[in-house]
């Protein structure tokens, strides 16, 4: 197959390239190189996909077209060059386009989105992200059908590479031992994938000429197996003290991501959705999520080859002694 990644230079769109190469496909990226490199085997084009005809030097020549693109503009320039002449398309999207993040359990295949991002807006930073992936996806649509196009909804990606420090922080914190801080309560949903399966998946999709739209993420599970399932991969047997969230909130701490944060935590009720999907129609077509634990260890691996990104996500081990000494005060056994 001749694919053509547009993306390639970082964490998801790399790991389909790679994937992508191991199979045997011809593999072309386009991106415009500042952001990271290619994997060996792959081959970039330099591009900017702001200009409308950024694209217009590509032969499109491909079997099939995987898109990792967060602006709408982007997907519309891409169709217009190649939406005629590349058979099948696969667009990573994201559960951020769902206008209901607090039902458990949905299906992709009946949960409603949010309105597109406006024409005119084209921006896919905070709160326009959810709706400008809601835009992608329809640009796309409109462009090929529903019949050439798989649309990914890719939960939280975690593994080697990821720029974000999420799952980071509980895989770092999990192998440091000790007492660890745990948000809400064991048997509240926990959802990822990781990086390398959602890649392959992706890349059978294409193989495959996958249509119809997908919630690319595992099956969720309680936290307290998450961490389990972590501490197995890192050979850790950390002691687990779970806090409530209202003495989190009132603690200043913030949910899923960012600085002074308790990454992948959200909460409850109104996060009860986001990570608790349905995704039996993803396994059934093929998504093959590895056992926590190799996630894990292959992270910790990662991290131990000291990646330059500045950590985000998490807090401090003396800001976490500290919660933990108030909940105690707060909390007396
Ligand atoms: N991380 C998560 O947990 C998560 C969850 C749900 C969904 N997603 C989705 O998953 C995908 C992640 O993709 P990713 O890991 O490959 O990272 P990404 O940051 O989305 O990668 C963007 C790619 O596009 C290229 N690019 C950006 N602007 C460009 C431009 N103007 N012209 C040409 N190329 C451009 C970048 O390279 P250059 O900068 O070098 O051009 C890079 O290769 C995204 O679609 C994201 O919305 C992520």
């Amino acid at each position: 197959m001749r694919l053509l990644v547009l993306g390639g230079t970082v964490f998801l769109g790399r790991a389909v390239a790679a994937h992508a190469v191991a199979a045997g496909h011809d593999v072309t990226c386009v991106a415009r190189g500042t952001s990271g490199e290619v994997p060996a085997g792959a081959t970039l084009v330099t591009a900017d996909r702001d200009a409308p005809g950024g694209l217009a030097g590509l032969d499109g020549d491909f079997d099939a077209v995987i898109d990792v693109a967060r602006r709408p503009s982007h997907v519309r320039h891409a169709v217009a060059a190649l939406g005629a002449r590349v058979p099948h398309w696969v667009y990573v999207s994201s559960c951020s386009v769902y206008g209901d993040q607090s039902t458990p359990g949905q299906r992709a295949t009946e949960a409603p989105v949010l309105a597109p991002l406006p024409l005119e807006t084209d921006d896919a930073t905070g709160e326009n992200y959810g709706p400008a992936k809601v835009a992608c996806e329809q640009a796309l649509l409109d462009a090929v059908g529903p019949d050439r196009a798989m649309l990914c909804r890719a939960g939280l990606i975690v593994g080697p590479e990821d720029p974000t420090g999420r799952f980071d922080y509980w895989v770092a914190r999990v192998a440091e031992g000790g007492e660890v801080l745990a948000p809400g309560t064991p048997g509240d949903a926990v959802q990822w994938i990781d990086v390398r399966d959602l890649a392959a998946w992706l890349v059978q999709a294409a193989e495959q000429r996958l249509s119809g739209v997908y919630d690319g993420t595992g099956a969720p599970i309680g936290r307290g197996d998450f961490l389990a399932g972590i501490a197995q991969g890192v050979g850790a047997t950390p002691q687990v003290t779970w806090v409530d969230q209202e003495f989190l909130a009132a603690q200043g701490v913030e949910p899923w991501a960012g600085e002074r944060s308790l990454p992948m935590w959200l909460p409850l009720p109104e996060g009860a959705g986001f990570l608790s999907r349905d995704v039996t129609d993803a396994l059934a077509a093929g998504l093959t999520p590895r056992p926590l634990a190799d996630t894990a260890r292959d992270t910790l691996a990662w991290l131990a080859t000291g990646p330059t990104r500045k950590p985000w996500a998490g807090i401090t081990r003396d800001d976490e002694a500290q919660l933990l000494t108030a909940w105690k005060v707060a909390h007396p056994a």
